[in-house]
């Protein structure tokens, strides 16, 4: 009897396990979708003309100007940066009204970019947000030669309903747009059709180095914004490009693709796109304004409205330098500047754009010499800045100092508007000169790059350097540019937790905690690393296993304990069999021969009683 009744406990033992294990496998193959699209490492920078952070930097250390390219490619690029903190991008809505906020991660230093998720069709990317461009852009599943660790976007699994491409023959794909951009099929009515899908309308895109990607225009519905328990933001269906080839050099570091948030006339690739904020603005989804914060840490972008709490000073507007038809954010900016107190003249000096999608500010080797002379001339006392040739004073060079020299150095300003509505925009040493941390040491580097040739009738780009001291709000329905100094931290990590979508961005913050089960990622709330399933924290998430972990554990655990009970069991059952034996011993030795006779002749599972 007890042979039998241990037996049967197994049995359902292994009915549970296998009940509970098959239903976790079910339960994580939703998961799974999510995950493939997580695999891989992310890669280098978005196309260099893209003005990112240099891939290249010197460390100028003791007069010795050592050349630590590699270390920096590791860093800023392929793959570590973006596996060691998980960045993925992050969006989050508080519900406000018309404001919708969507969280930026990056950094400057970290990635050299700000970007952030959004959904196509259910499915999430991680795009830069790229206020110098217009064009929406990512890799489609088919795409050949996309790196492999983008998050790519499937047409196939599009749960919309709407997803398709855009066929050569719609009004959307331009006419003539063929001959005027040269691209190599063309329809029945001039209109540029794809090279790798030649009934889809065809797009490309180049960069000043050459580097470029093509594809063809779909539409799905994009969804920006989510809070905290899943509820989204604003959503419509937007035409953008699908990228089906990237060029060799065509690198995205942790992102997937860009959303350009400029004017339209720079989304003619060649056919004529609205960029995607403006065609949800036309959906009216969200008003044509939008704030963008940037910081150290990451940042927010707030569409339709501005976040007073982001600043610690009035916001102070200029008019928009617009060309006609409108392209870039773009000021006008005196041909006077002041470094200190005191003004150099730089006579060409006129607009200047504001460009969340540079890193750094921008400008003519000219006036970086202009600007260099005048440092040699009047702040040679700083160590190693007038070493004849050898200044550490040059564009992606970065250097050793401590936070006295560095306080030493003088502040730039400069001066867009004109009249009443002129306003400074100053940086700091602390702005200009970029926290890096290597090899145990802290350096700065100087976060100014020359460039021979800048856009035509654009004379400085205001990229991240400038937009961390300054809050920049794109009143489009005002055609003018606010400004307001940024409190530092775009209004705090809190709610961080929440705005995180994955597992490996979650596990990567020591202060979160990852729900497999609801895919939610929320504040952890004790200090404890190890949490039990389904919650995990920092690396015992092992995010990597995914949904597996769970049923993978639930296995292990569940055959451990039923071995252990089994021995149990048969100990027991040996242990009365033996007291059984030794009773029968004493008293018949004939019954225990036919207790082990029975014992013998009953096969697995076989009970007496039958
Ligand atoms: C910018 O400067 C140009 C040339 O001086 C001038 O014609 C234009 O009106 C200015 N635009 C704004 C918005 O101030």
């Amino acid at each position: 009897m007890m042979i039998y009744a241990g037996r049967s406990l197994l049995t359902c033992f292994y009915l549970i396990v296998f009940w509970a294990s098959a239903s976790q496998v079910i339960s994580s193959r939703s998961a799974r979708t999510i995950a493939d699209l997580e695999r891989g490492p992310p890669k280098g920078n978005y196309g260099v003309g893209h003005h990112g952070f240099p891939a290249e930097v010197k460390l100028y250390e003791e007069e010795i100007l050592e050349d630590k390219n590699s270390a920096w490619k590791r860093l800023l690029g392929r793959n570590k940066v973006g596996r060691w903190m998980g960045f993925a991008p992050v969006i989050r809505v508080k519900e406000v009204e018309t404001r919708h906020v969507v969280d930026l991660l990056g950094g400057i230093a970290k990635v050299g970019e700000y970007y952030t998720r959004v959904e196509i069709g259910g499915q999430q990317v991680r795009l830069q947000i790229d206020t110098g461009s217009s064009t929406m852009a990512l890799p489609m599943a088919e795409c050949d030669r996309c790196l492999p660790g983008d998050q790519r976007y499937d047409i196939k699994l599009s749960k919309s309903g709407v997803a398709r491409w855009i066929s050569c023959a719609d009004e959307r794909c331009e006419r003539n747009a063929c001959r005027a951009h040269k691209c190599k099929r063309c329809s029945a009515h001039d209109a540029c059709c794809a090279d790798e899908n030649p009934s889809a309308c065809g797009f490309s895109l180049r960069y000043g180095d050459g580097s470029g990607a093509r594809g063809a225009l779909m539409v799905d519905t994009m969804t920006w914004g989510r809070n905290g328990n899943g509820s989204k933001a604003v959503s419509a269906p937007i035409v953008f490009g699908g990228i089906l080839h990237d060029s060799k050099d065509f690198q995205r570091s942790s992102v997937d693709g860009i959303l350009g948030m400029a004017y339209e006339t720079l989304a003619c690739n060649p056919s004529c796109v609205e960029p995607p904020f403006q065609q949800m603005v036309k959906a009216k989804k969200v008003r044509d304004r939008f704030e963008v914060c940037v910081s150290s840490e990451g940042g927010k972008l707030i569409l339709g409205e501005r976040d007073p709490s982001m600043t610690t000073s009035e916001m102070k507007f200029v008019p928009l330098a617009l060309s006609d038809p409108p392209t870039y954010y773009s000021v006008n900016i005196s041909s006077t500047m002041y470094i200190n107190e005191r003004s150099i003249n730089l006579p060409n000096f006129q607009h200047a754009i504001i460009d969340s999608g540079t890193t750094l500010i921008v400008v003519s080797k000219t006036v970086f010499l202009e600007i260099l002379n005048h440092l040699m001339n009047h702040f040679c006392h700083i160590p190693d800045l007038c070493r004849g040739s050898k200044t550490w004073f040059k564009p992606a060079s970065c250097v050793h100092i401590s936070d006295d020299i560095l306080k030493q150095l003088p502040v730039f300003k400069f001066v867009v508007g004109e009249g009443r509505d002129k306003m400074d925009l100053e940086v700091r040493p602390e702005d200009y000169m970029i926290k890096y941390h290597k090899s145990e040491k802290d350096y700065r580097c100087v976060g100014f790059m020359a460039m021979d040739k800048l856009g035509k009738g654009t004379d400085i780009i205001m990229g991240n350097t400038l937009m961390q001291r300054y809050v920049t709000f794109y009143d489009r329905e005002n055609n003018r540019m606010g400004f307001a100094i940024s409190k530092g931290d775009c209004g705090g990590r809190s709610g961080m937790c929440a705005s995180y979508t994955q597992c490996q961005e979650c596990a990567s913050d020591n202060q979160c905690s990852y729900d497999f089960q609801t895919e939610l990622c929320g504040t952890k709330h004790s200090g404890i690393t190890l949490l039990p399933y389904p919650t995990c924290s920092g690396k015992s998430c092992l995010c990597k296993l995914g949904g597996f972990v769970g049923p993978f554990f639930g296995v292990i655990c569940g055959l451990i304990t039923a071995v252990v009970i089994g021995i149990l069991l048969i100990t027991c059952s040996l242990f009365y069999r033996r007291k059984e034996k030794i009773r029968g011993d004493a008293y018949n030795r004939q019954d225990d021969s036919m207790i082990q006779e029975e014992l013998l002749r009953t096969p697995n599972g076989v009970t007496e009683d039958s």
